[in-house]
């Protein structure tokens, strides 16, 4: 009998409806596609920018990605802020990650322009050499901003960003129950990956593949063939029994969210993957049509479970980086051989099991944002005008 979790599963027939059960090659590879889903998705879309831990009134945090860099700080009431890395006089680079951020400004390292936490510029060096009305309240494009599960999330659509909010929906309460926002940032890792985000994304978003991939690393921890899908409009998450619980022992329904492995994706690049006591939050930042950057922040509950002592439980948190490093290069090993079949004429299409139903739903939820990509004989030129399906 599966365990009965708080969270009720998708029946198999919702499944089947998810979304797509194939999608042609070309949705990977054509630059023409990337660049829609980085001006008409992403940019417009909640990615997390930094642990909260690292913006501080006193430093700067910097983020960059699809061809974007974007600074956040925070006052000393706490409020965050963000715009564009960019000065607005001749297009300097402003910042850099980590940076002091004295008096609650941002001076440019080329001519000296001077922004304050908002992006407003608030001092120019020789402004009486300027006429006033180039300068007169500019500014660095205002970057959306927000604040949680512990993490600083941005919307480069800034004033036009959809509610943070109403983004997130039904995952606000399933990632909110867990109190990230107390965790501490055990470690951060970055891993260049030579595919297009959307293969990345994949590769984290279904457990088919850990019985071949993951045969060692995770021998028999995670009781896969109990995985339960649930989609939750455009995210959707996954749960796995573990086999050091006993479900036998627990009064139905069990709250996955103590007693399971979690799986959770906030569409369209972040994955949150959770254990009761720490989790993985990995981002897919996309750099070109075939690039990506794996960037993943470890996080843990800083006290250990009851009865368990806090300095083992300490250890034990610390090593989980390096545990994961090891899971996420058996992971990068297939995801980076992509690279060699990418542009292959063998390499046609994926097609998609239920047990991939969370893939089929990311595909529908972009298809929403900017069309399908398979338009058939008259859709786009990279298809080569083909019906990718006719063969
Ligand atoms: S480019 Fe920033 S002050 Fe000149
Ligand atoms: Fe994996």
């Amino acid at each position: 009998m599966p365990v009965e979790f708080l969270v009720q599963p998708d029946s198999e027939a919702a499944l089947d409806e998810a979304g797509p059960r194939e999608v042609p090659a070309g949705a990977y590879r054509d630059p023409a596609r990337y660049a829609a889903e980085v001006d008409g998705l992403l940019g417009r879309s909640w990615v997390v920018a930094a642990h909260s831990s690292a913006v501080r009134p006193d430093r700067l945090a910097v983020w960059d990605g699809f061809g974007q860099t974007v600074v956040v700080c925070r006052d000393d009431d706490g409020r965050l802020t963000a715009f564009a890395n960019v000065c607005q006089h001749r297009g300097a680079r402003l910042a850099e990650d980590g940076a002091p951020c004295p008096g609650g400004q941002v001076v440019c390292p080329w001519h000296g322009f001077t922004y304050d936490r908002a992006g407003q510029l608030v001092a120019v060096p020789r402004r009486a050499s300027f006429d006033r009305q180039l300068v007169d309240d500019l500014r660095a494009p205002t970057v959306a901003v927000a604040e949680f599960a512990g993490l600083v999330w941005i919307n480069l659509a800034g004033d036009a960003a959809e509610p943070f909010g109403d983004w997130i929906g039904d995952l606000a309460g399933e990632l909110g129950d867990y109190g990230m926002d107390a965790w501490c940032l055990v470690g951060e890792r970055r891993w260049p990956v030579a595919a297009n985000w959307k293969a990345v994304i994949e590769g984290f978003s279904e457990d088919y593949h850990a019985r071949v991939v993951h045969d060692e690393t995770i021998p028999s921890g995670l009781m896969y063939d109990g995985t339960q899908i649930r989609l939750l409009g455009r995210h959707s998450m996954m749960v796995t029994p573990l086999a050091s619980v006993d479900y036998d022992a627990l009064v139905p329904p069990v709250d996955h969210r103590r007693h399971a492995y979690c799986h959770y994706s906030a569409f369209p690049a972040t994955i949150f993957s959770c254990f009761p006591t720490h989790a993985q939050v990995m981002s897919m930042v996309p750099l070109a049509v075939d690039r990506t950057e794996l960037r993943v922040q470890v996080v843990a509950r800083p006290e250990a479970p009851v009865g368990t002592d806090q300095a083992r439980y300490d250890r034990r948190m610390a090593s989980g980086v390096d545990h994961f490093a090891a899971i996420a290069a058996e992971d990068l090993s297939v995801l980076d051989r992509l690279a060699t079949t990418a542009s292959a004429t063998g390499y046609r299409r994926n097609v998609y099991s239920r047990l991939e139903a969370r893939i089929s739903r990311f595909h529908r939820a972009v298809d929403d944002v900017l069309g399908p990509y398979d338009l058939g004989p008259s859709g786009p030129a990279s298809n080569g005008g083909k019906a990718p399906h006719a063969d």
